[in-house]
């Protein structure tokens, strides 16, 4: 089947999406926070993108959307690709949009190849990959796979105080929690493309990397009670300062996570927050966030733990109070050796290089496989950066990702 890949049509999506942000920087810097106006406004486009290619659409209770391509067998069941378009704050263009979008051009140019698919092909847009707004991510693909009670995900509350069932139902996302859940095996195949977010496949001049396992992730929240007051008034001798206690923890992370056994284990603390925030006030209190993610679950499990017993140990040391919540412990995810095979053949009948290679970011895949066979395919990003306005894929590395994704699901709806 000779494939024409329109990269000129994605690289314009992606661009009209790209301007669809709350960043006060421009494009290519983005921030697109779920349920937010501009997500809404995001969707709203894409969803004028999935009609004019002929897709049927369907929202679910908290957005996630699927807009597909009917098969010739109807009682077949269905595969799907997708990925999610919300991006974190002062984000890139390309995380989770080269997946939706391109999953769009792959139907695109299978249907201009004269393809019909026996088994109907979803597109899925999950309605939140990142963690930005409620501090659990793939919101949308848990909730899908059971991987999070509809009673825990009703909860959630964002930063204002609003609980994620407030904030969808005001975005006008209606219907039960419980209407979200998809069978056990839902979908005969689920592939997501999606950019390296990692320097592998730049550094070694590969084209395409052929997942084979997504990295399990935790987040936890710590919060350091001390005791404020005057930044004049109170001598040295006398201090129980929350943020220098914190500091200690997070160097204590960081100097944990470097000793590791296992050389995947990643720890992280983005966000770090001081109150009561005067420049002439000691800390009183002082939360902050801590991502940690390994291949290897037990290791990371046994890293937390120690990092939760030197939490402990500083407290004493500093008598102050240190709590702590883990906000999710997931299990890593495989991939399907069926999909793997489906992705490399077409990387082979594409001619492309590539290589097979493990997920250090989380995706949502990480879920859909809870419900379906599961494969990824990656594609180079410039220095491997992610996550930066600076990310980048160019072109032809995205038109190369989704020629092997127009293959492979070609091959899955056969
Ligand atoms: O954090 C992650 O791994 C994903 O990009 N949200
Ligand atoms: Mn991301
Ligand atoms: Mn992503």
């Amino acid at each position: 089947m000779k494939l024409v890949i329109d990269f000129n049509a994605i690289m314009s999506w992606l661009e009209t999406l790209a301007a669809i942000s709350d960043c006060p920087e421009p494009p290519p810097a983005v921030t697109r926070v779920v349920y937010t106006d501009t997500d809404l406004r995001a969707r709203r486009y894409l969803r004028s993108l999935y009609e004019a290619a002929g897709l049927n659409v369907r929202v679910d209770a908290i957005g996630n959307t699927f807009a597909r391509w009917p098969g010739t067998d109807a009682d077949a069941k269905p595969i799907a690709t997708g990925s999610h378009t919300d991006a974190i704050p002062h984000s890139g263009m390309f995380d989770g949009t080269v997946g939706v979008l391109g999953g769009l051009e792959a139907i695109a140019a299978l249907k201009r190849a004269g393809f019909r698919p026996r088994r109907s092909i979803d597109l899925i847009m999950f309605t939140s990959e990142e963690p930005t707004r409620f501090g659990v991510g793939c919101t949308g693909s848990r909730a899908m796979s059971g991987a999070i009670e509809p009673s825990r995900l009703q909860a959630l509350i964002d930063d204002l105080g609003d609980s994620y069932d407030a904030v969808r139902r005001k975005a006008g996302f209606d219907g039960t929690l419980e209407s979200v859940r998809l069978d056990n095996d839902a979908y005969h195949g689920f592939v997501e493309l999606h950019i390296e977010q990692g320097p592998t496949l730049e550094a070694d001049g590969i084209d395409i990397g052929v997942v084979t396992a997504i990295a399990a992730p935790s987040m936890l929240q710590f919060e350091v009670i001390g005791v404020g007051g005057h930044a004049g008034g109170v001598l040295m001798p006398m201090r129980r300062d929350a943020l220098c206690s914190a500091a200690k923890i997070v160097l204590a992370i960081e100097y944990l996570a470097r000793k590791s056994p296992s050389p995947d284990l990643v720890a992280t603390v983005g966000q770090l927050n001081v109150h009561p925030g005067a420049v002439n006030s000691i800390p009183s209190r002082v939360t902050f966030s801590l991502d940690i993610r390994d291949t290897d679950v037990d290791n990371r499990d046994a890293i937390v733990d120690e990092v939760i017993a030197w939490a402990g140990r500083i407290a004493v040391q500093r008598d102050v109070i240190v709590n702590h919540k883990v906000l999710n412990a997931d299990p890593p995810a495989w991939s399907t050796p069926g999909v793997v095979d489906a992705i490399q053949q077409a990387c082979e009948a594409e001619g492309f290089s590539h290589t097979r290679m493990i997920s250090r970011a989380y995706h949502d895949s990480l879920f859909m496989a809870r419900i379906s066979p599961m494969a990824m395919i990656f594609i180079p990003c410039r220095g491997g950066v992610s996550h930066r306005p600076d990310e980048y894929s160019s072109p032809e590395q995205i038109a190369r990702g989704v020629a092997v994704l127009a293959r492979t699901l070609a091959t899955l709806s056969s």
